[in-house]
C-alpha cells in the first residue's frame, strides 16, 4: 500500500515512532525504488504479519504508509517499495530523489489492516505497486503449502516490480500480464464463477479494485479482501444531524457537528487517539464501539467487520443514530 494522498504532516502516532536507518536503496522497476530499513544499533525490529504496513516519517516532516514486502522472518530489516507519483504531494519524489543510504527516518507501526486469513486456496490479484503487500502473503501461503495463484497486471513489464523474483521463485503459479503485451487482466475468466474454499486478495489502483469487486459479485462477500491506496468513493452520510458521542472510560460526552470529525472532537475533549492518514485508509484510528451503530465511511473494514458494529475509524466514520458510546 502506498497512501501518497495522505496529508503532509507528522502523524500523532509518530510520537511513538522508532528511528531507522536506510541500509539499502535499489531500483525495483521503472519508477519504483525499494528501501531496506534497519535499527541504527542493529536491534531487533517489531514482528509483523503479511499485509502489514508501516508509517514512514521523512526528514522533511511528511508521512506515508508503505506495505512491508520483505521477509517477515528477518527480524532485523524491513523492506518497502515506493512508486514515484508525479501527481502526488512530494513524498514519493522525496524518497526517490533525496533519501539515501545512511539517512534516518521515523517509522511507526507495523500495523495490519489487510491480514491473510486461513483458507484452503488463495487467488492473489495485483495491479502495479499493489503487488507489495501480496509478496509476504505469497511466501506465507507457500510456507503453509497452501494452493495459490497470482494474477499480476501492470502497464509494461519494465514498470512491474519483483517480476523476476516472483517468476524465479514460483514459476507457473505467477501470471504476469503487462498491458502493452497482453491487454487488461481477464477478471471475468478468473472470477466469474466462485471457487470453493478460495479467498481473493487484491491490491492495486481504484479502477482495478472496482473491477475485481464487480467480477466477484457472485462470490460470498467474505471471500474477497482488498487494500486501497486512496479513499474509496463514499455515498452521502446516513444522517446529517449532529450526534452525541459518549467516551465511556473518560466519562466525557462530545457533540459531533456535521462538519467536524469524531476524531477531531474527541481530541478537543482532551482524549488522545492515534491517527495517521485521517482519510479512512490506514486503520490507525480504529476505536472500539460499545453502543450505537456507526455509519462506516472508511476504506479499510470488510463488510462483516462493519456489520459487527463493534469498532469504527473515527477519522471519517460517523453515526447512524443520535448517540454512540466509544471505549475511550
Ligand atoms: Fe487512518 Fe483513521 S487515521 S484510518
Amino acid at each position: 500500500m502506498v497512501a501518497d494522498s495522505a496529508e503532509l504532516r507528522v502523524p500523532k502516532s509518530a510520537t511513538n515512532a522508532a528511528t531507522l536507518t536506510v541500509v539499502a536503496k535499489e531500483r525495483a522497476a521503472e519508477g519504483i525504488v525499494s528501501f531496506t530499513l534497519a535499527h541504527p544499533d542493529g536491534a531487533r525490529l517489531p514482528d509483523w504479519t503479511p499485509g502489514s504496513h508501516i508509517d514512514v516519517v521523512l526528514p522533511n516532516r511528511t508521512t506515508r504508509q508503505y506495505s512491508l514486502c520483505g521477509d517477515r522472518w528477518d527480524a532485523h530489516t524491513y523492506r518497502i517499495a515506493v512508486l514515484r507519483e508525479p501527481w502526488g504531494r512530494g513524498g514519493s519524489a522525496y524518497m526517490h530523489d533525496e533519501l539515501k543510504v545512511g539517512d534516518r527516518v521515523g517509522v511507526g507501526g507495523p500495523r495490519n489492516n489487510f491480514p491473510l486469513v486461513p483458507s484452503q486456496k488463495y487467488l492473489f490479484i495485483a495491479g502495479g505497486i499493489g503487488v507489495t503487500p501480496l509478496l509476504p502473503m505469497i511466501r506465507q501461503a507457500e510456507f503453509l503449502s497452501t494452493d495459490w495463484q497470482l494474477l499480476y497486471g501492470g502497464r509494461t513489464r519494465e514498470s512491474m516490480a519483483f517480476c523476476e523474483e516472483l517468476a524465479t521463485a514460483y514459476g507457473e503459479r505467477v501470471h504476469i500480464v503487462p498491458q502493452d503485451e497482453r491487454g487488461l487482466l481477464d477478471l471475468a475468466a478468473w472470477l466469474g464463477t466462485p471457487r470453493p474454499a478460495t479467498k481473493v486478495y487484491c491490491c492495486g489502483p481504484a479502477p482495478l479494485l472496482t473491477a475485481v469487486e464487480a467480477a466477484c459479485a457472485a462470490w460470498p462477500s467474505y471471500a474477497m479482501r482488498a487494500e486501497r491506496f486512496t479513499a474509496a468513493a463514499q455515498t452521502a452520510p446516513v444522517q446529517r444531524a449532529s450526534f452525541k458521542v459518549e467516551l465511556r472510560r473518560t466519562g466525557r460526552t462530545v457533540i459531533v457537528t456535521p462538519d467536524v470529525s469524531v476524531l477531531e472532537l474527541v481530541r478537543r475533549a482532551g482524549v488522545e487517539v492515534l491517527s495517521s492518514c485521517e482519510q479512512g485508509t490506514c486503520g490507525t484510528c480504529l476505536t472500539p464501539v460499545l453502543e450505537g451503530r456507526p455509519d462506516h465511511r472508511d476504506s479499510v473494514l470488510a463488510d462483516h467487520e462493519r456489520a459487527a458494529n463493534d469498532c469504527m475509524l473515527v477519522c471519517v466514520s460517523r453515526s447512524c443514530g443520535d448517540r454512540l458510546v466509544l471505549d475511550l
